[in-house]
């Protein structure tokens, strides 16, 4: 099925074809991500970005790959300076700036309001991180990452360390790693440990699942170590937090048991859970993984909005 028009909400909204596909067309747009050679598909589309929520990477690697694809950006950038101000629904800001723009953006912070948005839209509609939910670019992004060190995505060990309660990019990353058979190792701490009710999902999808809290037994035969930051807004109250705050680190000593073709992988931004030392280490994949966002965005953006393909 082509992706041209299509939302992309959740991660399970792609098959394993899709993400394969788009992984490749990812991997040849390098070089137009990095300005070295041109293309122009999106040329006369506007793009949305609304952005209701903190972020630098993703709208900015939005914003880059819409720009280096020849389109253009409206972009919302601070829900303060919206007529949401005034009491304007969700609903009605995205029906409305799906009459302004081609395709909308959207990260918010409740879980469901990328479906919603969806569903007030007649235009796609690409979940950019909704509150604990999905965050599918960012999977797709860490996937061609992995694929890149590896050469494959089936058969490897993850350890996905930190916040597996409130990170969504965990949430997304894990169904895709169930979906190319690798192997998933939770470590978290007691009060942030992956949820039930997505450990089932999971486990119906076939997931290897293992939990492991202690992070140096987790990282000896990792070969990757996908660490996440505390997601401190998430939390209802601040004692909650604080009983959790700084209890894992990775540094050049938990390193030293690692695999040598480990890779450290982070969405970033990072706030104290590795240590600046590991940024020279061979292990540190989380720049290039950043960098990857772009020619990643730009595939799924070219895939939901370029020119239509013929019988896709
Ligand atoms: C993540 C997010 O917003 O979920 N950041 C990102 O998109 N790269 C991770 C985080 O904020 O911790």
């Amino acid at each position: 099925m082509s992706l041209h028009g299509r939302d992309v909400i959740s991660i399970r909204d792609l098959s394993r074809e899709e993400i394969e596909s788009l992984l490749d067309a990812g991997r040849k747009m390098i070089p137009f991500a990095e300005g070295t050679k041109v293309t122009r598909p999106l040329e006369n589309k506007i793009v949305a970005m609304a952005f209701f929520e903190p972020s630098t990477r993703t709208r900015l690697s939005f914003e880059s790959a819409v720009q280096r694809l020849g389109g253009s950006c409206l972009t919302i950038a601070d829900a303060g300076a919206t007529s949401m101000r005034k009491g304007e629904s969700l609903y009605d800001t995205i029906r409305m700036l799906s009459s302004y723009a081609d395709a909308i953006v959207i990260r918010h912070p409740n879980e469901g309001s990328a479906r919603l948005a969806a569903r007030a839209s007649d235009r796609p509609v690409l979940n950019a991180g909704d509150g604990a939910g999905q965050h599918p670019t960012q999977t797709l992004l860490d996937l061609a990452t992995m694929r890149e060190a590896f050469g494959t995505l089936t058969g490897l060990r993850v350890v996905l360390l930190g916040d597996l309660k409130y990170g969504r990019t965990v949430h997304s990353l894990a169904y895709a790693l169930a979906l190319f058979g690798s192997e998933i190792v939770l470590s978290s701490p007691e009060g942030l440990r992956f949820p039930d009710e997505r450990r089932v999902e999971l486990k119906q999808l076939g997931a290897r699942l293992t939990d492991q809290p202690d992070v140096h037994q987790a990282v000896r035969d990792a070969d990757v170590l996908y660490v996440t930051r505390i997601q401190k807004e998430r939390f209802g109250d601040e004692a909650e937090y604080r009983k959790v705050a700084g209890s894992y680190r990775i540094d050049a000593a938990v390193l030293a048991r690692a695999k040598s073709r480990l890779i450290v992988m982070h969405p970033l931004p990072r706030a104290g859970e590795i240590a600046p030392e590991v940024d020279r280490t061979p292990h540190a994949a989380y720049f290039r993984q950043a960098f990857l966002a772009v020619p990643v965005r730009m595939a799924l953006l070219n895939a939901v909005l370029g020119p239509a393909k013929r019988g896709g």
